[in-house]
């Protein structure tokens, strides 16, 4: 292609081939290697996902000039920074390379990760948008996982790209991931024409659990997807899950965890709340009808009221009574 995007595009491709190489076959790449295989990733799973370091001397802008690529067509691509008399030099630097592919399996742009934590830098830098890449439409992974979203008749949704690419090492394919944890619409629509059923598996410390609030939110609004939620223990993201526990357990708690969101709301509501006195346990069930009021499966509506009747030594005829109001000042 010799459009605008198709050459943006072989920028990008060429791009993520060199960082890949410095990883893998230069001492410069060393460190970066070191770092990704003690965080457990195998050699496999950095090919598939063309992990690549950006060292800390210029890499990309030599490359491209001894290739006499256009000036203009450097600038729109992000990949550089440009100063005050318009030079360019790269904007990643010392940093693992995590090439962001469209849904076509393009790369699009990249994440570039520190190796350690440093106080001046943020983790991830992300290529700015250009006419390649805009953050709220890409879904991380979405063109590798299509095919196992499709076998498993479901997505599962993680907040981070080490947790996708942990997952799949594990064998769970069917994972993607928004660019951090704002899910917008435009995902939700390119998620929906693939499969009926997401599972949200968002971090286990607490803007993780506040993001999969939102999504749930979110997701109910913009979409008919039936949703289920993972939560993990001990605050754990899904990537230090798998390193704790193993891709036998990673497996297992993929299927073991996985719960209903108002199962999954019920609990989030209850956060924070010691739930020692009357007006506090009073407040916390008034709270919850909203959520019960959605539940139209009268099954599973039956058995969260007798959970919270046993719990809060309840007459669950005062539930359902007080359910019926809610649903009135709804209606
Ligand atoms: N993120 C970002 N910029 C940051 C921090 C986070 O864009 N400064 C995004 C990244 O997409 C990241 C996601 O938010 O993958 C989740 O953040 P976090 O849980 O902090 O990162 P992890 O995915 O756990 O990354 P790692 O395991 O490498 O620390
Ligand atoms: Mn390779
Ligand atoms: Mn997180
Ligand atoms: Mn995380
Ligand atoms: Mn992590």
């Amino acid at each position: 292609a010799n459009s605008k995007t198709g050459q943006l595009i072989a920028l990008h491709e060429q791009a993520a081939k060199l960082y890949h190489h410095i990883l893998v076959n230069t001492e410069m790449g060393q460190p970066a290697l070191d770092y990704l295989h003690n965080r457990g990733l195998t050699d496999a799973t950095i090919e598939t996902y063309q992990l690549g370091f950006a060292p800390s001397q210029r890499l990309l802008k030599p490359f491209f000039d001894q290739r006499q690529a256009d000036y203009q067509l450097l600038r729109q691509s992000g990949l550089f920074i440009e100063n005050q008399q318009g030079e360019l030099r790269d904007r990643f630097t010392a940093r693992v390379m995590f090439p962001l592919r469209n849904a076509s399996g393009h790369v699009a742009a990249f994440s570039g990760r520190v190796l350690q934590k440093q106080e001046d830098q943020p983790k991830y830098l992300n290529s700015p948008e250009t006419a390649l890449f805009t953050k709220s439409r890409l879904l991380f992974n979405f063109d590798l996982a299509r095919p196992a979203i499709r076998e498993a008749g479901e997505v599962t949704l993680f907040e981070g790209y080490m947790d996708v690419i942990s997952a799949a090492q594990a064998g769970v394919l069917n994972g993607i991931a928004s660019m951090g944890t704002s899910l917008t619409t435009e995902q939700i629509y390119a998620i929906e024409r693939t499969t009926d059923h997401l599972n949200i598996c968002y971090d286990g410390d607490t803007p993780g659990q506040r993001a999969t609030q939102r999504a749930i939110g979110l997701l109910r609004e913009h979409s008919h997807l039936a949703l289920s939620v993972i939560q993990l223990p001990e605050g754990q993201d899904p990537d230090e899950y798998r390193r704790a526990h193993g891709d036998e357990g990673f497996r297992q708690v993929m299927q073991s965890a996985k719960e209903t969101p108002i199962r999954f709301q019920l609990r989030y509501l209850r956060r924070d709340r010691a739930l020692e006195t009357d007006s506090e346990r009073l407040a916390y069930l008034n709270d919850a009808m909203p959520l019960l009021a959605q539940v139209k499966e009268p099954v599973a509506l039956d058995l969260y009221l007798n959970q919270l009747a046993t719990e809060f030594h309840l007459d669950k005829d005062a539930l359902v009574a007080q359910l019926k109001q809610v649903r009135q000042q709804a209606a």
